[in-house]
């Protein structure tokens, strides 16, 4: 299997981005083209002996580590790899963002450190799919805590509490506040905790996905109030059965897997209606009077759906809703042409989004209908296209990478 890391140039235009000179690019320059790519993914051991070592002890198995998010900041791309089999040696890394030289299999640093990244230890980081960077440059870090989730008959039982760390990346990813999350919100050992966006508005929220078997959902997180709680929606949360089989590139696939991919849409004043854009709000001027709606597709699924943010970020909506009343509050956008795992939208509301079976990339502008032809396929390709996750601005080049 050959891991690979794309880049696409996107023009932007907002108020934000808009000081940066415009790169005059061909449409075939737009193409995604290859960066990085790994036969097999390579870790920064400190000598030879110790990378010969994990590999003679099986914590290092080279083919059984894969990457699933990518997020850029201050010249570097972290990277998640969840130990869904065994011999995953570090869960979260970074490599340095690609430059005009160097090595196109680099090394993935364990981050924070090898200590932080020890199988079994509780402290330490298990398994993380997800993570996310705030506008301070702190990046949040979910870890469900479980190993092995695609190992039948794996003899290792570590389940962990899951747990948010938050990492100051300003400061070598020191840890500045732990939560473990309780057991009504992501079960220990059951759940799966997998994507996180970050809203900034009220101290800082996240909102995660959690696509376990047994109790999907979306996890709200409040900084400020040190406190999680779940908001779940059968009809839009969970995998949708005419949706399971499917194939890529010749394999064929089936099954369920609910919520997954997620994204977050730019505020807008509900009362006037008006968007940011152009005018993106400064966060401390944020309130809660501004909206914004939270973007989610399960996996297991062609629909799109919102959410308005302010609901899952409101404890008592959670507690006192009743199942009508969040379906309700759901809005059902319309159908894509294949299953997503990882979204993205950008301050402009632009929706990035995979189409699985079609080796594509897709984009649509979230102020249109959600009809088939206001998505636009951005990139497709059989060879280098093949299971799109977690996607990455790097906001100084304009760069989607994923
Ligand atoms: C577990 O990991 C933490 C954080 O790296 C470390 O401080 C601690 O010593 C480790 N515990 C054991 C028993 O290795
Ligand atoms: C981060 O780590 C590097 C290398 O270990 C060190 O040189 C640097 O001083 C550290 N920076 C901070 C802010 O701790
Ligand atoms: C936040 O909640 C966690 C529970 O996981 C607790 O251990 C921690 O002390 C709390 N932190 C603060 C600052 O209240
Ligand atoms: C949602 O689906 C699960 C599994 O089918 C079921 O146990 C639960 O009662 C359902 N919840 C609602 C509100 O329908
Ligand atoms: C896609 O399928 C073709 C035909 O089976 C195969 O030759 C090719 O290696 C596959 N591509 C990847 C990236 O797996």
């Amino acid at each position: 299997m050959v891991l690979i890391i794309l880049q696409i140039f996107i023009v932007f235009s907002t108020a934000q981005r808009s000081s940066f000179p415009l790169p005059d690019v061909t449409p075939a320059e737009r193409q995604f083209k290859v960066v990085y790519e790994w036969d097999t993914i390579e870790f920064a051991y400190r000598s030879d002996i110790e990378r010969a070592n994990a590999i003679y002890s099986n914590y290092y198995i080279p083919q059984n580590n894969i990457i699933s998010d990518i997020k850029a900041f201050a010249n570097r791309l972290y990277v998640t790899l969840p130990r869904m089999r065994p011999g995953v040696p570090a869960t979260l890394g970074w490599i340095i963002s690609p430059g005009d030289n160097g090595r196109t299999d680099p090394e993935i640093e364990p981050f924070p450190s090898w200590e932080m990244n020890e199988v079994g230890n509780c402290s330490a980081l298990q398994f993380v799919q997800g993570v996310a960077v705030d506008t301070d440059g702190i990046m949040w870090v979910i870890d469900s805590g479980r190993v092995d989730t695609l190992s039948q008959g794996s003899t290792r039982h570590y389940n962990c509490q899951p747990k948010l760390l938050l990492l100051d990346l300003k400061k070598n990813g020191s840890i500045i506040h732990r939560y473990h999350f309780p057991e009504d919100v992501a079960s220990r050992g059951n759940n799966y905790l997998n994507r996180i966006v970050i809203d900034d508005a009220s101290g800082g929220f996240a909102y995660i996905t959690d696509n376990s078997g047994s109790d999907p959902g979306i996890v709200v997180y409040s900084r400020r109030l040190n406190r999680s709680w779940k908001v779940r929606e059968n009809n839009s949360m969970r995998a949708a059965q005419n949706a399971r089989e499917f194939s890529v590139n010749g394999t064929d696939l089936n099954f369920a897997i609910h919520i997954n991919g997620i994204a977050l849409g730019p505020y807008y004043n509900p009362d006037t209606g008006t968007s940011s854009s152009g005018t993106a709000p400064s966060y401390n001027a944020l309130n809660d009077n501004y909206e914004r709606n939270v973007y989610y597709t399960p996996l297991t699924s062609y629909h799109l759906y919102s959410i308005p943010a302010s609901l899952l970020r409101d404890p008592d909506f959670a507690r006192r809703a009743t199942p009508r009343d969040v379906l309700q509050a759901v809005t059902d956008l319309g159908l894509k042409i294949s299953q997503t795992d990882g979204m993205i939208m950008d301050n402009r509301g632009i929706l990035y989004y995979g189409l699985l079976k079609e080796h594509a990339i897709a984009q649509w502008d979230s102020y249109k209908p959600f009809s088939l032809e206001n998505q636009l396929i951005i990139a497709k390709d059989d060879n280098y296209i093949q299971w799109t996750d977690g996607m990455s601005f790097d906001e100084e080049e304009r760069r989607l990478e994923h």
